[in-house]
């Protein structure tokens, strides 16, 4: 659906790598023209008029993410520069000072490297403990598992919403609640979620909430941080300097902005942040239940035509998100990427950023097609009339 609002589809590509980044409407590039041509000034920093269509433009996409997401507030919402940026500032700005010696930590080895190595810096510091939820046979977080590994030094759960090799969904609505019966707050990784399915950080009741807009058809360098204002409130700065501070003096008394600001500090990435909110508008008018609808539709489509593919392995069949990851016997995954890409076929290749999920699946590196609202039937059908090739392996080699 919407092919024809990205420019890039009418190349001929079939661009299966969604889950890396999203191609973008030409929507965004018309905006943010406008930006850099007609009114680039700074935000929260002039005068003047441009200056103050800036701010209004600004603060309307931190209004429109409120509203996307549910939030209660839009102080709840600090714009970053990704879900890395996000992760690492609700990490080292909140749990740095919530979290001491022997505190346990609850990850999977699903996680994406973001969600994994600023915990790992933060256990050596505070010498946490961090602990990995076991997975099921399907890959999928259980309940029952959540449950059998909480103690009463489990403090934090930190986990993808959709993670980004398995594409499974965690029943987060159930983690929370459990995890808030036991006084254990949860940070949610919503990069692989927040375009694929509705958000609503209200009933989740989820205390921390990391996204890029990069994912979601929006420009790159942008991202959201969400908390809970009662837990913000006692998050730390990780940068200092301008646009975060109130007044200081020679004396190094400072005083410093209140939320959301406090967390924005320096010229943030106007023309990005205008332009995601032009892209919620988007998403917001074609429903992101239509487009979680469609794209499971398709992903099924697409399992059922890979098992036709001889050789085939498919990785996480009975996941539910539109990321389908797989091998085929005797081809190593970059070379059958590379392959693909003859034939203009995007998928990606390797560990996908998740380099402990080997641990779990025995498998080092896999080939992962994820898919869009954009991608169709008839591109999933070249893509397995492309694997069908009998000559796949001696054009490889
Ligand atoms: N995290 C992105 C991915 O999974 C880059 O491909």
């Amino acid at each position: 659906m919407n092919r024809e609002d990205f420019l890039m589809l009418n190349e001929d590509i079939i661009y299966f790598d969604n889950g890396a980044t999203s191609l973008k409407p030409k929507i965004l590039a018309e905006i943010t023209s406008d930006y850099y041509n007609k009114y680039s000034a700074n935000a929260h920093r002039g005068d003047y008029d441009i200056s103050l269509k800036v701010d209004e433009m600004y603060e309307n996409t931190r209004e429109l993410v409120k509203k996307f997401i549910n939030a209660k507030k839009s102080k709840e919402i600090i714009f970053t520069s990704g879900t890395t940026d996000s992760l690492n500032k609700i990490i080292f700005g909140y749990f740095k000072y919530y979290l001491k010696e022997n505190d346990e930590v609850l990850l999977t080895k699903s996680e994406h490297a973001s969600n994994v190595l600023p915990w790992f810096e933060l256990a050596d510091i505070l010498k946490l403990k961090i602990k990995y939820i076991d997975l099921d046979e399907n890959l999928n977080l259980t309940i029952e598992n959540l449950k059998k590994i909480i103690t009463n030094k489990t403090k934090v759960i930190s986990l993808a919403i959709i993670t980004n090799v398995a594409g499974d969904i965690r029943p987060m609505k159930e983690i929370i609640k459990i995890a808030h019966e036991n006084n254990i707050l949860v940070i949610g990784d919503g990069a692989q979620s927040v375009a694929h399915t509705k958000t609503d950080v209200q009933d989740l009741d989820i205390d921390f909430l990391a996204f890029s807009a990069h994912k979601m058809y929006g420009p790159t360098g942008v991202g959201v941080l969400y908390g809970k204002e009662e837990l913000l409130n006692n998050i730390r700065p990780i940068i200092f300097g301008g646009g975060m501070n109130a007044t200081y003096s020679s004396d190094e008394v400072r005083v410093y902005s209140d939320l959301p600001y406090l967390l924005e500090a320096g010229t943030q990435n106007i023309a990005g942040v205008i332009g995601f909110g032009k892209i919620i508008e988007y998403l917001n008018n074609i429903g992101m239940e239509k487009i979680e609808k469609y794209e499971l539709s398709l992903k099924k489509y697409a399992i059922e035509k890979l098992k036709e593919v001889k050789d085939i392995v498919i990785i996480n069949e009975n996941t539910e998100s539109a990321i389908i990851t797989f091998n085929i016997k005797d081809i190593f995954a970059q070379d059958l990427a590379i392959y693909l890409n003859k034939y203009n076929i995007c998928v990606r290749a390797g560990n996908h950023c998740s380099k402990i999920l080997k641990e779990e699946i025995g498998i080092k590196n896999t080939c992962r097609a994820s898919l869009s609202f954009y991608n169709t039937k008839e591109e999933v059908d070249r893509f397995i009339e492309v694997l069908k090739n009998p000559k796949i392996k001696e054009e490889i080699i």
